[in-house]
Protein backbone atom coordinates (compact mmCIF):
# COMPACT_ATOMS: atom_id res chain seq x y z
CA UNK A 1 0.00 0.00 0.00
CA UNK A 2 2.60 2.47 -1.01
CA UNK A 3 1.99 6.00 0.13
CA UNK A 4 4.13 7.81 1.94
CA UNK A 5 4.70 7.36 5.14
CA UNK A 6 5.11 3.40 4.62
CA UNK A 7 3.12 0.58 5.44
CA UNK A 8 2.86 -3.27 4.03
CA UNK A 9 1.44 -2.83 0.26
CA UNK A 10 0.84 -5.48 -2.02
CA UNK A 11 1.68 -3.92 -5.27
CA UNK A 12 1.95 -5.69 -8.22
CA UNK A 13 5.13 -5.52 -10.27
CA UNK A 14 4.78 -1.81 -12.06
CA UNK A 15 6.88 -1.00 -14.97
CA UNK A 16 10.81 -0.54 -15.59
CA UNK A 17 11.33 3.60 -15.00
CA UNK A 18 8.14 3.61 -12.64
CA UNK A 19 7.45 7.90 -12.61
CA UNK A 20 6.44 7.35 -8.71
CA UNK A 21 9.01 4.80 -7.96
CA UNK A 22 11.23 6.96 -9.55
CA UNK A 23 10.68 10.35 -7.85
CA UNK A 24 10.17 8.74 -4.22
CA UNK A 25 13.64 7.00 -4.54
CA UNK A 26 15.20 10.46 -5.80
CA UNK A 27 13.92 12.75 -3.10
CA UNK A 28 15.84 10.62 -0.20
CA UNK A 29 18.98 9.37 -2.30
CA UNK A 30 19.76 13.39 -3.09
CA UNK A 31 18.76 14.08 0.85
CA UNK A 32 21.12 14.19 3.62
CA UNK A 33 21.07 11.97 5.42
CA UNK A 34 19.86 9.64 2.86
CA UNK A 35 16.66 8.17 3.50
CA UNK A 36 14.51 5.58 1.31
CA UNK A 37 10.60 5.35 2.01
CA UNK A 38 9.30 2.06 3.27
CA UNK A 39 6.53 2.37 1.36
CA UNK A 40 9.02 1.11 -1.42
CA UNK A 41 9.58 -2.22 0.55
CA UNK A 42 6.11 -3.34 -0.65
CA UNK A 43 6.33 -5.15 -4.44
CA UNK A 44 5.66 -8.40 -4.61
CA UNK A 45 9.02 -10.00 -3.56
CA UNK A 46 9.11 -7.10 -0.68
CA UNK A 47 5.44 -8.78 0.23
CA UNK A 48 7.01 -12.50 0.05
CA UNK A 49 9.59 -11.66 2.31
CA UNK A 50 7.35 -9.87 4.91
CA UNK A 51 5.55 -12.75 4.89
CA UNK A 52 8.22 -14.25 5.83
CA UNK A 53 9.45 -12.54 8.42
CA UNK A 54 5.83 -12.18 10.45
CA UNK A 55 6.46 -16.86 10.75
CA UNK A 56 10.45 -16.21 11.69
CA UNK A 57 11.23 -17.21 15.40
CA UNK A 58 12.63 -13.39 16.52
CA UNK A 59 9.27 -11.90 15.15
CA UNK A 60 7.32 -11.63 17.61
CA UNK A 61 4.96 -9.28 16.83
CA UNK A 62 2.47 -11.19 14.48
CA UNK A 63 1.87 -14.00 16.73
CA UNK A 64 1.99 -11.60 19.77
CA UNK A 65 -1.02 -9.58 18.74
CA UNK A 66 -3.58 -12.58 18.10
CA UNK A 67 -4.64 -13.33 21.98
CA UNK A 68 -5.09 -9.20 22.58
CA UNK A 69 -7.11 -9.27 18.94
CA UNK A 70 -9.40 -12.45 19.73
CA UNK A 71 -9.81 -11.16 23.15
CA UNK A 72 -10.89 -7.44 21.88
CA UNK A 73 -13.37 -9.36 19.72
CA UNK A 74 -15.09 -11.16 22.44
CA UNK A 75 -15.41 -7.68 24.01
CA UNK A 76 -16.67 -6.08 21.05
CA UNK A 77 -19.20 -8.97 20.39
CA UNK A 78 -20.71 -7.73 23.64
CA UNK A 79 -20.81 -3.91 23.29
CA UNK A 80 -21.15 -3.08 19.56
CA UNK A 81 -24.07 -2.18 17.86
CA UNK A 82 -24.70 -5.12 15.53
CA UNK A 83 -25.16 -4.29 11.80
CA UNK A 84 -21.68 -1.83 12.59
CA UNK A 85 -18.90 -1.48 9.45
CA UNK A 86 -15.72 -2.47 9.47
CA UNK A 87 -12.93 -0.19 8.03
CA UNK A 88 -9.87 -1.71 7.28
CA UNK A 89 -7.08 0.46 7.02
CA UNK A 90 -4.18 -1.02 4.79
CA UNK A 91 -6.58 -4.63 4.06
CA UNK A 92 -4.16 -6.28 1.72
CA UNK A 93 -5.96 -9.31 3.01
CA UNK A 94 -8.60 -10.63 4.87
CA UNK A 95 -6.61 -12.23 7.40
CA UNK A 96 -6.83 -10.25 10.54
CA UNK A 97 -10.64 -8.98 9.86
CA UNK A 98 -11.96 -12.58 9.46
CA UNK A 99 -12.15 -12.65 13.49
CA UNK A 100 -14.11 -9.81 13.63
CA UNK A 101 -16.28 -10.60 10.57
CA UNK A 102 -17.06 -13.75 11.92
CA UNK A 103 -18.26 -12.43 15.21
CA UNK A 104 -21.95 -12.73 16.58
CA UNK A 105 -23.69 -10.06 18.78
CA UNK A 106 -26.01 -11.13 21.76
CA UNK A 107 -28.68 -11.32 19.57
CA UNK A 108 -26.75 -14.46 17.47
CA UNK A 109 -26.55 -11.31 14.33
CA UNK A 110 -23.34 -11.19 12.67
CA UNK A 111 -21.61 -7.93 14.52
CA UNK A 112 -20.90 -6.62 11.04
CA UNK A 113 -23.14 -6.15 7.86
CA UNK A 114 -20.12 -4.15 5.63
CA UNK A 115 -16.80 -4.51 5.42
CA UNK A 116 -14.79 -1.49 3.59
CA UNK A 117 -11.18 -2.65 3.05
CA UNK A 118 -9.23 -0.16 2.01
CA UNK A 119 -5.74 -0.60 0.18
CA UNK A 120 -3.42 1.11 -2.69
CA UNK A 121 -3.31 -2.33 -4.31
CA UNK A 122 -6.55 -3.35 -6.64
CA UNK A 123 -5.72 -6.57 -7.66
CA UNK A 124 -5.69 -7.68 -3.95
CA UNK A 125 -8.74 -6.00 -2.99
CA UNK A 126 -10.70 -7.86 -5.74
CA UNK A 127 -9.26 -11.03 -4.95
CA UNK A 128 -10.23 -10.24 -1.16
CA UNK A 129 -13.64 -9.38 -2.57
CA UNK A 130 -14.30 -12.77 -4.28
CA UNK A 131 -12.81 -14.77 -1.57
CA UNK A 132 -14.81 -13.10 1.24
CA UNK A 133 -18.39 -13.43 -1.40
CA UNK A 134 -17.26 -17.21 -0.58
CA UNK A 135 -16.97 -17.32 2.90
CA UNK A 136 -19.70 -14.68 4.08
CA UNK A 137 -21.99 -14.27 1.70
CA UNK A 138 -23.85 -11.99 3.52
CA UNK A 139 -21.15 -9.47 4.29
CA UNK A 140 -21.34 -6.34 2.04
CA UNK A 141 -17.62 -6.04 0.97
CA UNK A 142 -17.31 -2.10 -0.68
CA UNK A 143 -13.89 -1.95 -1.20
CA UNK A 144 -11.74 1.30 -1.57
CA UNK A 145 -8.91 1.76 -3.49
CA UNK A 146 -6.91 4.61 -2.02
CA UNK A 147 -3.62 5.26 -0.10
CA UNK A 148 -4.67 5.51 3.09
CA UNK A 149 -2.58 8.51 4.48
CA UNK A 150 -4.02 10.57 2.36
CA UNK A 151 -8.02 12.22 2.78
CA UNK A 152 -10.58 9.18 1.85
CA UNK A 153 -14.37 9.75 2.27
CA UNK A 154 -16.30 6.91 3.07
CA UNK A 155 -20.01 6.02 1.67
CA UNK A 156 -22.75 8.24 2.94
CA UNK A 157 -24.17 5.15 4.53
CA UNK A 158 -21.15 4.12 6.71
CA UNK A 159 -19.98 7.85 8.06
CA UNK A 160 -23.78 8.03 9.11
CA UNK A 161 -24.18 4.75 10.93
CA UNK A 162 -21.70 2.71 13.55
CA UNK A 163 -18.39 1.93 12.47
CA UNK A 164 -15.16 0.48 13.49
CA UNK A 165 -12.21 1.56 11.98
CA UNK A 166 -9.37 -0.68 12.15
CA UNK A 167 -5.33 -0.60 11.72
CA UNK A 168 -3.89 -3.87 13.22
CA UNK A 169 0.15 -4.73 12.91
CA UNK A 170 1.25 -2.14 14.13
CA UNK A 171 1.90 -0.25 10.91
CA UNK A 172 1.01 3.12 12.95
CA UNK A 173 5.03 2.53 13.90
CA UNK A 174 6.34 3.16 10.41
CA UNK A 175 4.33 6.76 10.95
CA UNK A 176 6.24 9.66 12.44
CA UNK A 177 4.03 10.48 15.24
CA UNK A 178 2.69 13.43 14.09
CA UNK A 179 1.69 11.80 10.88
CA UNK A 180 0.10 9.04 12.82
CA UNK A 181 -1.78 11.99 14.74
CA UNK A 182 -2.97 13.29 11.55
CA UNK A 183 -3.72 9.76 10.65
CA UNK A 184 -6.15 9.02 13.33
CA UNK A 185 -7.61 13.05 12.95
CA UNK A 186 -8.71 11.67 9.37
CA UNK A 187 -10.21 8.51 10.21
CA UNK A 188 -12.10 9.80 13.12
CA UNK A 189 -13.79 12.48 10.59
CA UNK A 190 -14.15 10.06 8.20
CA UNK A 191 -15.97 7.30 10.52
CA UNK A 192 -18.30 9.89 11.39
CA UNK A 193 -20.13 10.22 14.69
CA UNK A 194 -20.41 6.56 16.00
CA UNK A 195 -17.27 5.86 14.88
CA UNK A 196 -14.77 3.86 17.43
CA UNK A 197 -11.37 2.86 16.54
CA UNK A 198 -9.11 -1.10 16.87
CA UNK A 199 -5.72 0.19 16.86
CA UNK A 200 -2.99 -2.27 16.82
CA UNK A 201 0.41 -0.84 18.32
CA UNK A 202 3.81 -3.05 19.44
CA UNK A 203 4.76 -1.68 22.41
CA UNK A 204 8.28 -0.19 24.27
CA UNK A 205 10.26 -3.27 25.80
CA UNK A 206 14.33 -4.34 25.74
CA UNK A 207 16.15 -4.11 22.50
CA UNK A 208 17.32 -7.66 23.41
CA UNK A 209 14.10 -8.75 22.22
CA UNK A 210 13.89 -5.72 19.73
CA UNK A 211 16.75 -6.11 17.82
CA UNK A 212 16.74 -10.05 16.73
CA UNK A 213 13.22 -9.36 15.50
CA UNK A 214 15.02 -6.42 12.77
CA UNK A 215 18.07 -8.90 12.40
CA UNK A 216 17.34 -11.96 12.58
CA UNK A 217 19.22 -14.95 12.22
CA UNK A 218 18.37 -16.38 9.16
CA UNK A 219 18.86 -13.04 6.81
CA UNK A 220 15.09 -12.62 5.96
CA UNK A 221 14.90 -8.76 7.48
CA UNK A 222 18.56 -8.09 5.55
CA UNK A 223 16.84 -9.80 2.20
CA UNK A 224 13.97 -7.68 2.60
CA UNK A 225 15.71 -4.26 3.56
CA UNK A 226 18.20 -5.43 0.44
CA UNK A 227 15.02 -5.94 -1.76
CA UNK A 228 14.71 -2.12 -2.10
CA UNK A 229 17.84 -2.01 -4.06
CA UNK A 230 16.82 -4.51 -6.31
CA UNK A 231 13.83 -3.29 -6.93
CA UNK A 232 15.03 0.36 -7.50
CA UNK A 233 17.30 -1.40 -10.45
CA UNK A 234 14.58 -3.08 -11.79
CA UNK A 235 11.93 -0.55 -11.56
CA UNK A 236 13.87 3.13 -11.71
CA UNK A 237 16.95 1.73 -13.97
CA UNK A 238 19.65 2.34 -10.93
CA UNK A 239 22.73 0.46 -10.73
CA UNK A 240 23.21 -1.13 -6.93
CA UNK A 241 25.60 -3.45 -6.54
CA UNK A 242 24.16 -6.05 -4.09
CA UNK A 243 26.68 -6.55 -1.78
CA UNK A 244 28.01 -2.78 -1.30
CA UNK A 245 25.04 -2.51 1.18
CA UNK A 246 25.24 -4.46 4.55
CA UNK A 247 21.61 -4.47 6.48
CA UNK A 248 21.75 -2.76 10.13
CA UNK A 249 18.81 -2.69 12.63
CA UNK A 250 19.28 0.33 15.51
CA UNK A 251 17.42 0.66 18.48
CA UNK A 252 17.27 4.90 18.79
CA UNK A 253 16.25 4.90 22.68
CA UNK A 254 15.68 8.45 22.80
CA UNK A 255 13.38 8.06 19.97
CA UNK A 256 11.83 4.61 21.00
CA UNK A 257 12.80 3.37 17.48
CA UNK A 258 13.93 0.62 15.99
CA UNK A 259 16.22 2.27 12.65
CA UNK A 260 16.26 0.06 9.94
CA UNK A 261 19.84 0.91 7.55
CA UNK A 262 21.65 -0.02 4.37
CA UNK A 263 25.39 0.51 5.16
CA UNK A 264 27.38 1.22 2.03
CA UNK A 265 30.59 -1.30 2.47
CA UNK A 266 32.77 1.22 0.50
CA UNK A 267 33.11 4.65 -1.12
CA UNK A 268 30.92 3.95 -4.38
CA UNK A 269 28.74 5.87 -7.08
CA UNK A 270 25.32 4.72 -7.58
CA UNK A 271 23.25 6.38 -10.60
CA UNK A 272 19.36 6.51 -11.01
CA UNK A 273 17.70 8.67 -13.11
CA UNK A 274 20.68 10.71 -14.67
CA UNK A 275 22.03 11.17 -11.10
CA UNK A 276 25.16 10.16 -9.51
CA UNK A 277 24.82 9.20 -5.93
CA UNK A 278 27.88 9.02 -4.29
CA UNK A 279 28.19 6.85 -0.76
CA UNK A 280 31.27 7.20 1.06
CA UNK A 281 31.76 3.64 3.05
CA UNK A 282 30.06 3.63 5.94
CA UNK A 283 27.31 6.24 4.88
CA UNK A 284 23.59 4.55 5.44
CA UNK A 285 20.37 5.33 3.86
CA UNK A 286 17.74 5.03 6.43
CA UNK A 287 14.90 3.09 5.25
CA UNK A 288 12.18 2.44 8.14
CA UNK A 289 11.33 3.54 11.80
CA UNK A 290 9.14 1.17 13.72
CA UNK A 291 8.08 3.38 16.51
CA UNK A 292 7.78 0.93 19.94
CA UNK A 293 5.00 3.56 21.70
CA UNK A 294 4.16 3.40 25.48
CA UNK A 295 0.55 3.11 25.96
CA UNK A 296 0.83 7.03 27.24
CA UNK A 297 2.58 7.78 23.89
CA UNK A 298 0.05 6.08 22.35
CA UNK A 299 -2.69 7.65 24.04
CA UNK A 300 -1.03 11.13 23.40
CA UNK A 301 -1.49 10.32 20.00
CA UNK A 302 -4.81 9.04 19.86
CA UNK A 303 -6.04 12.52 22.11
CA UNK A 304 -3.91 14.19 19.35
CA UNK A 305 -6.57 12.41 16.40
CA UNK A 306 -9.85 13.40 18.79
CA UNK A 307 -9.70 9.87 20.67
CA UNK A 308 -9.61 9.06 24.11
CA UNK A 309 -8.56 5.06 25.03
CA UNK A 310 -11.36 2.85 26.19
CA UNK A 311 -9.79 -0.53 26.66
CA UNK A 312 -6.65 -2.06 26.13
CA UNK A 313 -5.25 -5.70 25.56
CA UNK A 314 -1.93 -6.84 25.82
CA UNK A 315 -0.69 -10.70 25.28
CA UNK A 316 0.45 -12.24 28.92
CA UNK A 317 4.45 -11.09 27.82
CA UNK A 318 3.00 -7.59 27.57
CA UNK A 319 5.12 -7.66 24.13
CA UNK A 320 2.17 -5.78 22.27
CA UNK A 321 -1.28 -4.00 22.35
CA UNK A 322 -4.34 -3.42 21.13
CA UNK A 323 -6.48 -0.60 21.52
CA UNK A 324 -9.94 0.22 21.64
CA UNK A 325 -10.81 3.80 21.16
CA UNK A 326 -13.81 5.85 21.76
CA UNK A 327 -14.33 9.50 20.26
CA UNK A 328 -13.20 12.00 23.19
C1 LIG B 1 4.64 -4.05 8.80
C2 LIG B 1 5.46 -2.00 9.57
C3 LIG B 1 4.61 -3.56 11.12
O1 LIG B 1 7.70 -2.37 11.42
O2 LIG B 1 7.59 -4.36 12.23
C4 LIG B 1 9.20 -5.90 9.60
C5 LIG B 1 7.64 -3.96 8.88
N1 LIG B 1 10.15 -4.10 8.90
N2 LIG B 1 10.54 -6.06 9.66
C6 LIG B 1 7.40 -3.56 11.32
C7 LIG B 1 8.96 -4.64 9.12
C8 LIG B 1 11.11 -5.00 9.23
C9 LIG B 1 6.71 -4.06 10.06
N3 LIG B 1 5.38 -3.41 9.87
Amino acid sequence: MPNDSGFPARNPETPVNDPDTVQAALAGLLATPKTLPPKLFYDREGCRLFYQITELPEYYLTRAERKPLTEATRFLSEHLQAGTTLVEYGASDETKALGLLRAVGPSGRPLFRTYVPIDVAGPSLLDLTARLAETLPDLTVLPIQADFTRDIALPGEVTSGPALGFFPGSTIGNMEPDQAALFLRRAHTALGPQGRFLLGADLRKDKSILLPAYDDGAGVTAAFNRNLLVRLNREAGADFDQSGFAHRAVWNDDESRIEMHLVSQRDQTVHLARHAIRFARGETIHTENSYKHTPERIHAIAATGGWRPHRMWTDPEGLFAVYLLDRS
